[in-house]
């Protein structure tokens, strides 16, 4: 058997014609990352699978969604949840573009504030953080200034 017979039989998700495939992604995440994306809101072909065998995650998920090719602040939206997720753009059936997520310099909901007092965590606000750190995560809340740090960080 060739290579490339091998790597088809190794497709467990259907290849694409046309766009993006977001691979990599932690099994776990997988549900958090359809919401945060809006893929539950539009008509676009997406087809996933989970819990697939993964050397470095123990499980992933994978995600490919036809005739759509995110902005890059759309996508980095994921990076919190998974960092380690790698994009792929499909044309033609070929993958023209590899992409890896990068953690954007303000962060729009997904996270709670770790201040019990802060408003938003006591009224429907929406949070809203500044990223002060990459690496370990440190955030910064717009209404509280308190900083959620990376053991501290849960999602909302
Ligand atoms: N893929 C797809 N449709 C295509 C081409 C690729 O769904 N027409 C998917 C593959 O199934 C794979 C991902 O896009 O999950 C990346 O494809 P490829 O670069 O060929 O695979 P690998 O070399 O295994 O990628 P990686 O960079 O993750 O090692
Ligand atoms: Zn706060």
């Amino acid at each position: 058997m060739d290579d490339n017979m091998k790597k088809k039989l190794k497709l467990k998700v259907s290849a694409i014609n046309n766009g993006t495939v977001i691979d990599h992604i932690p099994a776990t995440s997988l549900f958090k990352v359809i919401t945060i994306l809006g893929l539950d809101k539009i008509t676009n072909q997406i087809t996933f699978g989970t819990n697939l065998d993964s050397g470095k995650l123990g499980h992933k998920a994978i995600i490919k969604v036809s005739d759509k090719y995110f902005e890059d602040d759309e996508i980095n939206k994921i990076a919190l949840i998974a960092p380690h997720a790698k994009l792929n753009i499909i044309k033609d059936y070929e993958v023209v573009e590899k992409k890896v997520v990068e953690i954007p310099d303000k962060i729009k909901g997904i996270v709670k504030c770790f201040n019990p007092k802060c408003i938003t965590n006591n009224e429907a606000i929406t949070t809203c953080f500044k990223v002060i750190s990459k690496e370990p995560i440190a955030l910064k809340c717009r209404y509280c200034e308190k900083i959620t740090n990376e053991e501290q960080i849960s999602m909302r």
